[in-house]
Parts: C-alpha cells; sequence; structure tokens
C-alpha cells in the first residue's frame, strides 16, 4: 500500500507504482525460467490518497499526468489545522489498514499525510498484537535542522517510525546513523521524483505552455523562446503567512521583472495571503490572472505574472526552458539541479545540501536584500553543476527489489517463528500426557 496526500507525493509515488507493474510483467518471464520453483509472487498494490490536498490543479491533473491509477481508498479529509489535519487522517486511515491488511506501508516526502499514515502504521495490530505492515519512508533522512518548519517534524519522526528507510542523498545516511536508526534498515536508492523528471523531460517538450503564456512561437515543428522568462514558487507559511515576510521577498524579485517576465504559477495557500495582504498591485492588472490570456502574456513588465498552479509536464517545461528559478519547495530545488537550471532558494536553510554541493541551487535567505543579491549571481554565473550520485531514473526499482525481498525475509522468519511455536506446543501436549517425555527425547 502506497500513501499520497499532497501535490509533491504523486511524483514520488508514481515511479514506484510503475516499478511494481513492471515486476508483475516480467514475472511469467521469470516464473518459467525458474521452472516455477522458488519463482517470486505478483505483487498487489493499493493507492490511498488521504485528500490533504484536492483541488484539480494541486491533486486531480497529477493523476492524468503520470498516469497514475485511480486510487482504491479516497480518505477526503480536507484542509485544516496541522493537529486536526493529522488526526482525521490517522482516525479514517487505521480502518483502511485493519481491512487491506498490507505487508508494507510505502510513504513518501514531509507532509502530514506521510507522518499520519506511518503513525497508523507503526502502532496497528492486524488479527493478533503486533502483528502489523512494514513501515518504508521513501526520500528518508533529509534534515534542515529547523524545527520551525513542519516538514522537519513530519521528516524525524516518520524515520523513527519506519522500518525501511530510502535515502535520496548521503547526507540523509548520515543524519540517520546520527539520530540512532540502525543502519540495517537503511537504502541509499537514489531519488523517485527524478524518476518521474526523466521519464517525463521528453514528453515535456511537446507542451504547449510556453506558446499559451506568449513565451515562444512555434517554429519548424518546435517552440523558440522570445522572451527570456524566471519561473517563481512560493508556499512556505514562513515566508507567506505574514505580510511583512512575503512583501520582503516580493519586492527582493520584483527588480527581476525589468528584464525577464516572472512566471508565477501561485500555491492556494499564498495567493490567498496575496488578496488578504492587499498586495495584488505587485501582481499586474491580472493579479488574479486565472485564464492563461496571450494578449497581455509578454511584457509584463514591473509585474509579477500569476497564474494558477501548472500541471506537472507543463511545470517541468516551464522550469527546463528557464533562466532562472526562484522557489522555497523542496522538490524544485532539487528538480533544477537535475536540469541543470539556476536556482535561487528563498530559505535560510536546506535539507537538500547535495544540491548546493553538486547542483546549480543556492541559498538566498529571505530578505529582500539578500534574494536580490542572489538572483544576480545566478544570473551572471554559468551553471555548472552536476547530477547527483544515483539520480538515474532507477531508484522506484531499486526500492520495490529491497521491498520484495524484505517482505520475503519477514515471511521466512514468522513461518520459522511459528513452525518452532508449534513444535513447543506439540512437545507440551505430549509432555502433558506422558509426563517422561522432554523435548528432545
Ligand atoms: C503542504 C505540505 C508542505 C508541502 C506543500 C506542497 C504539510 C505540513 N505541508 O503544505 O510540506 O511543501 O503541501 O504543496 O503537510 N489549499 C487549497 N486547495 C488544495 C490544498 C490546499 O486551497 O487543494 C489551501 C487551503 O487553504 C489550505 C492551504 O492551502 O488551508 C494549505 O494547505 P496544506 O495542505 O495545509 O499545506 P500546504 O501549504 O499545501
Ligand atoms: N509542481 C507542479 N506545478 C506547479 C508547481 C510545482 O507540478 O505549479 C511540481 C514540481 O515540479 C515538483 C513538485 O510539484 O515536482 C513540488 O511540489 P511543492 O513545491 O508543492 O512541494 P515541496 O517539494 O516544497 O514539498
Amino acid at each position: 500500500m502506497s500513501v499520497v496526500g499532497a501535490r509533491p507525493n504523486f511524483m514520488k509515488v508514481a515511479p514506484i507504482i510503475a516499478a511494481i507493474d513492471k515486476h508483475n510483467e516480467e514475472l511469467p518471464a521469470q516464473v518459467s525460467a525458474q521452472g516455477g520453483r522458488d519463482a517470486p509472487e505478483p505483487v498487489n498494490h493499493v493507492l490511498v490518497h488521504t485528500g490533504q490536498h484536492y483541488d484539480q490543479a494541486m491533486s486531480c491533473s497529477f493523476f492524468a499526468d503520470l498516469g497514475l491509477p485511480k486510487p482504491e481508498v479516497h480518505l477526503g479529509v480536507g484542509s485544516g489545522s496541522h493537529a486536526s489535519q493529522t488526526a482525521e487522517i490517522v482516525k479514517r486511515f487505521e480502518p483502511v489498514l485493519l481491512e487491506v491488511k498490507p505487508d508494507v506501508l510505502v510513504v513518501v516526502g514531509d507532509v502530514n499525510s506521510t507522518l499520519a499514515c506511518a503513525l497508523v502504521a507503526a502502532k496497528v495490530s492486524i488479527d493478533e498484537p503486533g502483528a502489523r505492515p512494514l513501515v518504508a519512508h521513501v526520500e528518508a533522512g533529509l534534515r534542515s535542522f529547523d524545527r520551525t518548519m513542519p516538514e522537519e517534524i513530519n521528516r524525524v519522526l516518520t524515520d523513527q517510525l519506519s522500518d525501511l528507510l530510502f535515502i535520496t542523498e548521503r547526507s540523509g545516511w548520515r543524519n540517520l546513523v546520527r539520530e540512532g536508526v540502525a543502519s540495517e534498515k537503511l537504502h541509499f536508492v537514489g531519488n523517485t521524483m527524478i524518476d518521474s523528471l526523466l521519464a517525463y523531460r521528453e514528453r515535456a517538450e511537446k507542451s504547449s505552455i510556453l506558446e499559451d503564456l506568449g513565451l515562444s512561437v512555434p517554429k519548424n515543428g518546435s517552440c523558440v523562446c522570445t522572451k527570456p522568462y524566471a519561473l517563481l514558487t512560493l508556499h512556505r507559511p514562513a515566508n507567506v503567512d505574514t505580510r511583512w515576510a512575503l512583501l520582503d521577498i516580493i519586492q527582493g524579485v520584483i527588480d527581476l521583472t525589468r528584464k525577464y517576465t516572472v512566471v508565477f504559477p501561485a500555491h492556494p495557500r499564498t495567493r490567498k495571503r496575496v488578496r488578504e495582504y492587499g498586495l495584488e498591485a505587485y501582481f499586474g492588472p491580472n493579479g488574479s490572472n486565472r485564464e492563461l490570456d496571450r494578449s497581455d502574456a509578454v511584457g509584463d513588465s514591473g509585474a509579477i505574472r500569476m497564474i494558477e498552479p501548472v500541471g506537472y509536464v507543463d511545470f517541468l517545461c516551464l522550469m527546463k526552458n528557464a533562466a532562472l528559478v526562484v522557489t522555497d519547495s523542496g522538490g524544485i530545488q532539487e528538480e533544477t539541479t537535475c536540469l541543470g537550471i539556476p536556482c535561487v532558494t528563498v530559505r535560510e536553510n536546506t535539507e537538500r545540501p547535495v544540491t548546493l554541493e553538486m547542483g546549480t541551487n543556492i541559498l538566498a535567505g529571505v530578505t529582500q536584500q539578500g534574494i536580490r543579491e542572489a538572483i544576480c549571481r545566478q544570473l551572471l554565473s554559468k551553471p555548472t553543476g552536476t547530477v547527483p550520485e544515483l539520480w538515474d531514473g532507477e531508484s522506484a526499482r531499486r526500492i520495490v527489489d529491497v521491498l520484495i525481498c524484505e517482505v520475503e525475509r519477514r515471511r521466512a522468519r514468522l513461518a520459522r517463528a511459528s513452525a518452532t511455536h508449534f513444535e513447543q506446543l506439540d512437545h507440551r501436549t505430549v509432555s502433558q500426557q506422558h509426563p517422561s517425555f522432554r523435548p528432545g527425547n
């Protein structure tokens, strides 16, 4: 069973489901090669959507884009405070687990859905005391060391609850060992978000988003950028949930609009805040700009071009062709690293240090001055990043191989334990009937 809930979960889970499908497709050949002996079994997979994100643009569109199957279970939790959202997921997820009884629960990333479902699985007893699924955390060990971030709390707790921890970069391994997690539980497998990026990179070439935004024109069967643009995303509560913080960031970015169109697919949290804080003026006459209107698409000098969040393939296309990405997203730091696109991260820290060490990412902090300087630096320098170790499109296959192996090992262990138990019971029954009988006689 795997769980999705919020936007960054879909692209992390999709490759795992694809790898399971591939494993199942390849089974008949393996079974006949092994003459049926010790042949692996097919993996049944159940997808659960908690409903943490629910808008077409934050959830549904990703199912179409990433070829995800319709979730077998939808918990429909929706938005709420951290406590109420987490509690609601916990409450609604437990009966699902008790009914489906999976061997493994896979959770990804660091959102509330991740922690809530891991917590249920780590404490549940299915049919008998202590019988529960293995909990596998994909993207384990990342640490910003900033406990004011709700995600950091979700990461630390999910890792402590997990039996199998799948790591995307070496810092994750070090962090987990330092926190006392046994190294037998750790698997450095690479990054499933990058599996998705590599799988959909070519499809992104065919996206019409640049044309729709008036940033390119078709020429000889492909699109040619007519105007350099930068891509902006912001949604961290620390950056957008107070007026002064959001305003300072906007002022740090606004100079960019002199030379570049700044395309801003705004997260619903941020869009709401822009309205609430009366900051629409920074987003031009079409502050709410719901429609992609070609007539005003180019030449937004002085204003940031705010649009609805875009689908996965369109967003890949926007990242690939951008002169610069400015963001506070976790995943986008990794994707720009892989694409070799300069990235300015509007945060004081990152839980993904490999994007700074090897990639094209720099930390700008959250002040307008810091952001301005970081943008200038990135625009002046040529990106020289390299793609981190094991970000090669094979991470999900590695994960599925480990999961199959671990489930088989656990089944074998349980079978041995139960055989020993029955043997002891047999001996006890016999010795009760024949007091002179002792095991080993
Ligand atoms: C969540 C994750 C964050 C992740 C982000 C990805 C947690 C604690 N946070 O933050 O780590 O980076 O998703 O996008 O899990 N809303 C809508 N429609 C939706 C979803 C949300 O309008 O489909 C609005 C609601 O007003 C909601 C607000 O956005 O209250 C915040 O949503 P929530 O899921 O609580 O947190 P995110 O900021 O999206
Ligand atoms: N993304 C998208 N459309 C958008 C913005 C982001 O498809 O309008 C994708 C992006 O490519 C990445 C993921 O969403 O794969 C990142 O999600 P987000 O920034 O919401 O979450 P975070 O990574 O910060 O947890």
